[in-house]
């Protein structure tokens, strides 16, 4: 290992993205933690940045430095490390901080040490997994999508199964971010254990939808399928502005209104980033209302792969079916990548080649045009 500071940024994430409750992750343009390691005769952290105070500095204590401790265990590489962590994602507002902080420390060890590259997403997003776990639960949505960017689609941990795709630059994003936090750890506590079948059925539908409008730049459809009916129902009343917000947000435009995460900030879909920056201050003036400050963003999908060039992908469009289960099969091409092929790899990841199509496994067959 290099002994000067190795350094690795990862995005704020929005999960949830109302339908797809511990399933959907956005990687969000802007607000962004860094992690830089050092070797080190014994472990320390330090964390400094956007609220730090609020957060553990140890290195037991701090997501990043449980990350890396679950790096080591998995890879076996011993290290003492010096860890700094610079926070640009506000804790407690729904942004995925802490995953923020893990996906940042999973980079820089990945950069540091390239032997732990073996690992591969899945040994890499369950050690980052850790570190979420130990402070706000094991949910892998904010962490996967700050490690792979875009829009990522959780279909299982365990076995890993995940889709990554590129979000349409037609989408653009209206936070408000309120001065109060909410802890997911407690958000997560007063979920239902279990929800009514139409429930069920409404979730899923919204959100096959909201994927298919996402990716194909749809921000008006995307903003019809934020209703979620599992998590929002029950942690909406412990935000306070979150139906003011609501209404101000649909009555300045916007097709849909939703929870970052578990809160407390709150989002909505735009077609354009004028749209978006009155649908963020319609939001804000909303919390102000009822005595809150917060602070705007208008910002868009991070469409980056801040993983790239350290964990092995197919571009900007893949998907992981890691673990067991048969070999992937990439059934027909998305939409917009005509020219290119979908193969896999025998370490299971398919995804989008630069290539002419050549099926590697196998396609759809093309429907045959009837003919009259
Ligand atoms: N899926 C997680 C939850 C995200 O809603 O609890 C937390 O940001």
């Amino acid at each position: 290992m290099a002994t000067g500071w190795i350094r690795a940024r990862a995005p704020a994430t929005i999960a949830n993205l109302g339908p797809g409750f511990d399933v959907f992750a956005l990687a969000v343009r802007g607000p962004a933690d860094e992690v830089a390691i050092r070797p080190a005769k014994r472990d320390s952290l330090q964390v400094h940045g956007v609220g730090a105070a609020g957060i553990p500095s140890t290195f037991s204590g701090n997501t990043a430095g449980i990350t890396i401790e679950a790096l080591r265990k998995a890879t076996g590489i011993s290290q003492p490390l010096e860890v700094r962590v610079a926070k640009g994602i506000p804790p407690g507002r729904g942004l995925g901080s802490s995953a923020g902080s893990c996906a940042a420390a999973a980079l820089a060890f990945l950069k540091a040490l390239p032997k732990s590259r073996d690992l591969g997403i899945a040994g890499v997003l369950r050690a980052a997994v850790e570190g979420e776990a130990a402070v706000s639960g094991r949910h892998y949505d904010n962490v996967a999508g700050a490690l792979l960017g875009g829009f990522v689609i959780l279909g299982s941990s365990e076995p890993l199964l995940l889709t990554r795709e590129p979000v349409s630059p037609r989408i653009a994003l209206a936070i408000a971010i309120p001065d109060f936090a909410l802890r997911t750890a407690d958000m997560r506590k007063i979920l239902p254990p279990v929800v009514p079948l139409s429930d069920a059925v409404s979730n899923v539908g919204h959100a096959a939808i909201l994927a298919l409008a996402l990716a194909r730049g749809d921000a008006a459809l995307a903003g019809r399928c934020l209703e979620d009916r599992f998590a929002e129902p029950v942690r909406a009343p412990f935000l306070d502005g979150y139906a003011e917000a609501r209404s101000a947000a649909l009555k300045a435009g916007a097709t849909g209104f939703g929870l970052c995460g578990s809160g407390s900030s709150v989002f909505a879909f735009a077609p354009n980033s004028g749209v978006a920056g009155s649908l963020a201050e319609a939001m804000c003036d909303a919390f102000r209302s009822r005595g809150h400050a917060a602070t705007p963003l208008v910002t868009a999908v991070d469409n980056r792969v801040p993983s790239a060039g350290l964990l092995p992908s197919f571009g900007r469009r893949f998907s992981v079916p890691a673990g067991r289960g048969p070999p992937s099969i990439s059934w027909g091409h998305p939409p917009g990548i005509s020219q290119s092929g979908l193969e896999s790899r025998p370490d299971g990841i398919t995804g989008e080649t630069s290539r002419p199509r050549t099926p590697v496994l196998q396609h759809a067959p093309t429907p045959r045009r009837s003919r009259r």
